[in-house]
């Protein structure tokens, strides 16, 4: 088992790095997950190596470690019951609203290796043929790996087969060697980044902004000011949709379930009913 020192190390490093605070019960995750990168890097030491990213030593093995310590569990249209509520209430609604200006702006925040911006693309395709050629999806997350990842749309048939039917399959995927890869009018209109939801965003005038299956990996604080962040790229009407577990607090009215105006945020926010106060907003409960 990996020393006392070594996950206190850690724990501080993956705060500093990603606002992620790994919790006590997580130390039996570091053999699977830094072992690799030990031999990649070439120590002998758990200790070492995490006290050298810790201090900047080696910035390719900090990155590597926060794309092994940042948890990526997705899968395409995850949780049925959401893509639901986004098929016949969020989409319609954010249509409504935004598409005739210019189709919509979308983005998945902390997307992981690409799934639900994918799904997302799909639904569109499927369901509003034309605002879909119009839509731009942004999709990012703090992980390189898993944006790398993202980018190609490269999927084993099992991690595909987790979420898509087979008529969404012989639809959305050619066949590759190595499983599938979503087609290619499904992926133009994704565009992927780095970005880490501890730095202002990237982004402005969204029209509907997703994070799902995030929140829970952040201290109070920084959720706090992470949904401060992510409603301020929405536009002045716009929409952001967060997570089963992560909803806002009953003094917020969500519009559908998990979806929140940003004017609705920004009002309860100046009137202090507790806008973006997520502090009872989440369950600690891994994914
Ligand atoms: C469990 S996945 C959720 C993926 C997708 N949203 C879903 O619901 O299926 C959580 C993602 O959040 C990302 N993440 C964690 N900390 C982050 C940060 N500080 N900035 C951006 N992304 C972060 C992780 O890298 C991981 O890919």
């Amino acid at each position: 088992m990996p020393s006392d020192t070594t996950f206190a190390t850690l724990k501080l490093f993956m705060f500093e790095k990603a606002a992620n605070v790994l919790k006590e019960d997580q130390v039996y995750l570091l053999p699977a997950r830094l072992d690799p990168l030990m031999k990649q890097y070439g120590y002998d030491s758990m200790e070492r190596m995490v006290a050298d990213a810790y201090h900047g030593k080696n910035l390719a093995l900090g990155r590597a470690i926060v794309d092994a310590m940042t948890t990526h569990e997705t899968q395409f249209f995850r949780d049925a019951k959401f893509w639901a509520e986004l098929s016949q209430n969020i989409l319609p609604t954010a249509i409504a609203k935004f598409s005739g200006k210019r189709g919509l702006r979308i983005w998945s925040a902390g997307c992981s290796t690409g799934q639900e911006a994918y799904s997302l693309s799909m639904l569109l395709e499927e369901r509003f043929p034309q605002v879909a050629s119009k839509t731009q999806i942004y999709a990012s997350d703090v992980s390189e790996a898993a944006v790398a990842t993202a980018r190609q749309g490269l999927y084993s048939m099992h991690d595909a087969a987790r979420g898509i039917d087979t008529s969404r399959m012989a639809r959305h995927f050619d066949r590759v060697s190595t499983g599938v890869r979503v087609k290619e009018t499904i992926r133009s209109r994704l565009r992927f980044s780095v970005h880490n939801l501890k730095e202002p965003s990237p982004f402005s005038d969204m029209d509907l902004v997703l994070c799902r299956n995030v929140l829970i990996y952040f201290n109070e604080i920084d959720r706090r000011k992470i949904v401060e962040r992510l409603t301020q790229a929405a536009c002045p009407e716009g929409l952001l949709v967060l997570g089963s577990t992560e909803s806002l607090p009953g003094t917020i009215k969500a519009i559908f379930p998990g979806c929140y105006e940003r004017r609705t945020l920004q009002s309860s926010a100046k009137s202090g009913v507790g806008a973006v106060d997520v502090q009872r907003a989440t369950s600690r409960k891994a994914v």
